[in-house]
This record gives structure tokens, sequence and C-alpha cells, in this order.
């Protein structure tokens, strides 16, 4: 039985915790850097240091069973496809080649006359309002239309691919809540499969025509490999994307010295971006499954168990980051690992640093000044995700002119 600080408890499904969890990181660096949670039945890496050495440890720490903290008898693998995010090498070297062909720097530039029409576009509809909710009318449908856009999926079918992939992210797995999930999820297979049929038959310029046409070494991807990687697209890019514009939003209200200096000076942005994904990352922590006995911090981990990387815990961890806990949009924070490290680095991170950049200089310029009333906002509950359902936002004055 391993052995723990009684004096703490952490588990990332205790709601409590999911309110702010940093003082409870906190502590887990400082007491208990390798901590047993019996309630989630795995072990958490709270410091900077060894969650990027496990990231970076394939061999040791896998991917394969699922990476996702999941309550005791919850198997993810059995709920998805294939996945990119859930192989390990040599598999994973193979898929990221090929998939790396499709999504390539050159592909993410050219959206960004894209995104920023879209950006005008969603903003357009709240224009008017004092009040209105930044979720469901902003941080929720950007990034869904933007994958939906990339994939190719035809403008008249975006409305049941909406309904479809909200289902998916919102049913959340790791509360047991299967069934609208998995139907939205069968729905989504579906829709691909034909969909795939489809541009294999007539290839557009498109990233599902590239998927279907890519090659690496004389290996390709298998249908349902293609299938997974359409559905780990929704999954990976839409929430996370969503939450870091959530909690931007957030914590932008709470500093209004750093939003007036962003709105005076836009090119500070990409900067305040990365300070974003630090200070309150979108993605908490994701698992990975020992493939070795791991002895560390005076535990031993054996094969088997599950441990959970906390990267909301290594971004604020002091000895990384000095005064951890300040917001500061000159940091530079360069090695942050919201986006994860190693093999796994996320594929979408350029997507999504895009988007970020120009939804916030976009609502600088037609909001400066905006409050969120976090006492009707809605919490998501979910072991990885942080973030909000839903986020009442208020103009204190009639929204200025867009530049
Ligand atoms: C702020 C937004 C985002 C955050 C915080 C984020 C975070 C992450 C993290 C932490 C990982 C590493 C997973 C691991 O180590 O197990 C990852 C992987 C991945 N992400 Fe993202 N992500 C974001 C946006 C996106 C977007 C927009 C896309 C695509 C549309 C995307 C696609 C992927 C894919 C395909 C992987 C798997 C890569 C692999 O296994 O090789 N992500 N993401």
């Amino acid at each position: 039985m391993p052995m723990n600080d009684q004096h703490l408890t952490y588990s990332p499904f205790d709601p409590e915790i999911t309110e702010d969890p940093y003082p409870v990181y906190r502590e887990l660096r400082h007491h208990a850097p390798a901590y047993w949670s019996a309630q989630a039945n795995t072990w958490v890496l709270s410091r900077y240091d060894d969650v990027s050495a496990a990231l970076v440890d394939p061999t040791r720490y896998s991917s394969a069973s699922g990476i996702f903290p999941t309550p005791p008898g919850v198997d993810m693998t059995q709920l998805f496809l294939p996945m990119l995010i859930m192989t390990d090498p040599p598999r994973h070297t193979a898929l990221r080649k090929i998939v790396s062909k499709a999504f390539t720097p050159r592909r993410i530039a050219e959206l960004k006359s894209h995104v920023h029409a879209i950006v005008e576009d969603l903003l357009s509809h709240s224009a008017d309002s004092s009040r209105w909710d930044f979720v469901s009318e902003f941080s929720g449908p950007l990034p869904a239309i933007v994958i939906a856009d990339m994939l190719g999926v035809p403008r008249e079918d975006r409305d049941r691919f909406r309904s479809w992939s909200t289902t998916l992210i919102q049913s959340n797995p790791t509360r047991g809540e299967f069934g609208p999930g998995l139907d939205a999820a069968a729905a989504l297979y579906d829709y691909f499969s034909a969909f795939l049929a489809e541009r294999r038959a007539h290839p557009q310029d498109d990233l599902m025509s590239a998927l279907v046409q890519a090659e690496a070494d004389g290996e390709h991807l298998s249908e349902e490999e293609l299938l997974g990687f359409c559905l780990l697209l929704l999954v990976a890019g839409h929430e996370t994307t969503t939450n870091l514009l959530s909690n931007s939003a957030v914590v932008l209200s709470e500093n209004p010295e750093s939003r007036r200096l962003l709105t005076d000076r836009p090119e500070l942005v990409p900067g305040a971006v990365e300070e974003l994904l630090r200070y309150d990352s979108p993605v908490q922590g994701l698992s990975r499954t020992l493939i070795q006995p791991v002895d560390l911090h005076g535990q031993r981990m054996m094969a088997g168990d599950t441990v959970l990387l906390l990267f909301g815990s290594a971004n604020r961890d002091e000895d990384a980051f000095p005064d951890a806990d300040r917001f500061d949009i000159h940091r530079a924070p360069e090695r942050q690992v919201a986006f994860g490290r190693g093999i796994h680095f996320c594929l979408g991170a350029a997507l999504a640093r895009l988007e970020a950049r120009i939804a916030l200089q976009t609502l600088l310029a037609s909001r400066r000044d905006w409050e969120v009333d976090l006492d009707s906002a809605v919490r998501l509950r979910s072991g990885p995700i942080r973030g909000y359902i839903s986020l009442p936002i208020e103009h204190a004055c009639a929204p200025a002119q867009a530049e």
C-alpha cells in the first residue's frame, strides 16, 4: 500500500477541487510530489521536472491504455477507434508522420483570414447585447466551425456536425455518462465514413482529401485509423480551445490593467496567449500507464499503475516559473507544458494559437471592457479539462467599434 502525506487528499474528480485546484497542487508539489490518490486509483505527479520527464519517456510511461483520468472500472480504450493520442511507438511514429503531412504549417497559416472571418461573424451576433453567453455564442462554436471547415465538411451539414460534436464533447465519459456521447460518436463515424468515400472518389483541397492521400514510406492510414483521427481532431481540438478562450475571458476580466495594455498594444497578444496557457491551462492533466516500475520521491510505482501528469500544476511550479501564481503577460513562459511535450506534443498547437490570438485581438478591439458573472457561470466538471459550460459576460458600456 503506497504511503501518503496524511493531511492531503486529492482526486481529479473532486468537484470542490475543480473550482480552484491551485492551492492543492502547491501542497502536492511541496509535500507529496509522487502522490497515490486512492479515490482515483492513480499516482499523481505535480512537479514540473517530473511531469516533463514522464512526457518524454514513452518507453516507461505508455499512452496505449488511455490518457484520460477515469474512475475505476471505466476503460476508455473501449470507447474509441484507434487514435494517435492513445498509441505508443513504433505505431505512433508512423501514424504521426502520416498525419503531419496533411496537417502542415502552410495549411494552418492559410487559415488566418478564414479564422478572422468566423470570429467577426460570431462576435457580430452579440454586438448589440450588453450581456451574452461567451461559451455558447463564441468560444464553443469557433473551434468546431474551424475544424469542420478544415476537414471540408459542407456548409449544409455544419449544424448537424456541430450538434454531434457538442453532444460528444459534453457527455463526460470520466463521469460514466456514455449514452448520448456514444450515439453522437456513432453518428459522426457514419458521417465521416460516407464523407471519406466521397473524397476518395473526388479529392478536394481539404484536410480529409489530404489524409486519404497521405502516405509515408509505403504506409497509409487504415479506414479505422482515419476515422479515429477525424474524431480525435474534434475531441482534442474543440473543448481545449474553447476553454483556453473562456479561461482567458475570466483571467483578463480579473486583470484589467493587463487587458487595457493588450487592447492598446495588440502585438503583445501572442505572448499573453502563452501566459494564459500557462496560468490557467485548459488541459489540467492526462494519464499514462507504467510499463516498468519507477522509483520516485521514495515511492515505488509498479508496472500497470496509472500515473496522472498534472500539467496545470507543472505550469504553476515556482521552481520552473518564478512567482508562478502571478499572471504576467510579459513573462514569455517558453517552457510551459499546456500542449504537452515529447512525441505526443499537441499536433494542433499552431492552430490553437492562431485561433486564440485572432479571437482575443478581435474581442479586445471590439469590446474593450467586460465583466464575467462568475456567480451565474457553470463550471465544466471534467477530470482533464478546466473551463466552463456557460459563462455570462457583461459589458459596462456600449461595445466600441472594431478596428
Ligand atoms: C488550447 C488548445 C489545445 C490544448 C491546450 C491542447 C493540448 C494538448 C495536449 C496536452 C496534448 C498532449 C497529449 C498527451 O501527451 O497525451 C495534445 C495532443 C494533441 N492535440 Fe491538442 N490541444 C489543443 C488544441 C488542439 C487542436 C486545435 C487540435 C486539432 C484540431 C489538437 C489536436 C491534437 C492532436 C491530434 C493530439 C495528439 C498528438 C499525438 O498523439 O501525437 N489540439 N493536445
